[in-house]
């Protein structure tokens, strides 16, 4: 007799743009797990009931905007990357409790580590510019810090926002500084300050439309400079065309996008995600939206 399929639920809202129910259920498909992945528009007043029930029930889920850091507070147990973040995006059900899990960390470290896979030094001692300072914002101080950069630069259109985000996930291992408006340090005694800047990071939604204005010119890329957009579109963002027309190590929000949901379907399942099965569907979601 066939195993009654999981519940893998989305909670967000809106949800009808997410990527996630085509991939995952192409990987449960190929993996040959009982799970169904469905969208489900959940508003704030429903999200504990809602999550805390369908892991109670024997499912499992994502969540995404604007509940990542709500779930934090629902679940039982939160991993170390959860704990960091005070966001959660994965839960699941082990041992009568609700855990849940950020895999947008360890989604942008894996981005990152394939960006830089020609620079044998990687990350570590990078100097970096993080542009935004909402929920993915946080994931990356939190992979930035566990890989040993040298510090963090943070512009953000709202500074203010910048600095609460700050102060609220310090201490860093790494001198992290906000840029004013004008795009001066605020702490101008801090140590990392002259460091050349090898490593630009777009966690803004700019990028989203075409049309959007760019999260850096090109042409004040420092030289050199690796780009990471957390923005993924069909035939890339513009800035990342740009940056690596430019000569600059440049890559999407697609990667972060594969490696965060196979860290779920890890979390879920307790066995490989398939990877190939992941970037086939991205890919042919990016193929089809690009046919006119
Ligand atoms: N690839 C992936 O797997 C992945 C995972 C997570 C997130 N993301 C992407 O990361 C982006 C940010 O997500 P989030 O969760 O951090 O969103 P969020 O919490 O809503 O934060 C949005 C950020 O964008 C900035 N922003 C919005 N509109 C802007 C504008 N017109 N000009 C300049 N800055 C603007 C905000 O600045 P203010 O503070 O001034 O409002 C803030 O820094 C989204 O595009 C999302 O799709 C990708």
């Amino acid at each position: 007799m066939e195993p009654h399929p999981r519940l893998v639920a989305l909670l967000g809202n809106p949800v009808r743009h997410s990527l996630s129910p085509r991939i995952q259920n192409a990987a449960f498909r190929a993996s040959g797990v009982a799970g169904t992945y469905l969208a489900l528009r959940t508003t704030e007043e429903d999200l504990p009931g809602l999550l805390g029930g369908i892991a109670r029930s024997g499912g499992c889920g994502n969540v995404t905007l604007p509940h990542k850091e709500s779930a934090a507070r629902v679940v039982d147990r939160r991993t170390p990357a959860a704990d960091r973040t005070g966001a959660v995006n994965t839960f699941w059900l082990a041992d009568g409790r609700v855990h849940g899990d950020n895999t947008d960390v360890i989604g942008v470290r894996r981005a990152l580590d394939a960006l830089l896979t020609d620079h044998p030094a990687g990350l570590r001692d990078r100097h970096v510019l993080l542009i935004g300072a909402g929920g993915a914002a946080r994931a990356v101080l939190a992979a930035l810090e566990q890989a040993g950069v040298g510090s963090v630069r943070i512009r953000n259109r709202t500074a203010a926002r910048a600095r609460a985000l700050v102060d609220e996930m310090a201490p860093f291992p790494m001198p992290v500084q906000v840029e004013d408006p004008d795009g001066l340090p605020s702490h101008p005694h801090d140590a990392s300050r002259g460091a050349p800047l090898s490593l630009v990071i777009n966690a803004t939604r700019l990028g989203l439309d075409e049309d959007d204005a760019l999260p850096l010119p090109v042409d004040e890329l420092p030289s050199g400079a690796a780009v990471l957009d957390l923005v993924y579109r069909p035939g890339e963002t513009r800035w990342v065309r740009g940056a690596r027309a430019a000569g600059h190590p440049a890559a999407d929000g697609g990667w972060m996008l594969v490696e965060q949901g196979m860290a779920a379907f890890e979390r879920w399942w307790g066995i490989p995600a398939p990877r190939d099965v992941f970037l086939r569907e991205l890919a042919a979601i990016r193929a089809e939206a690009d046919r006119p």
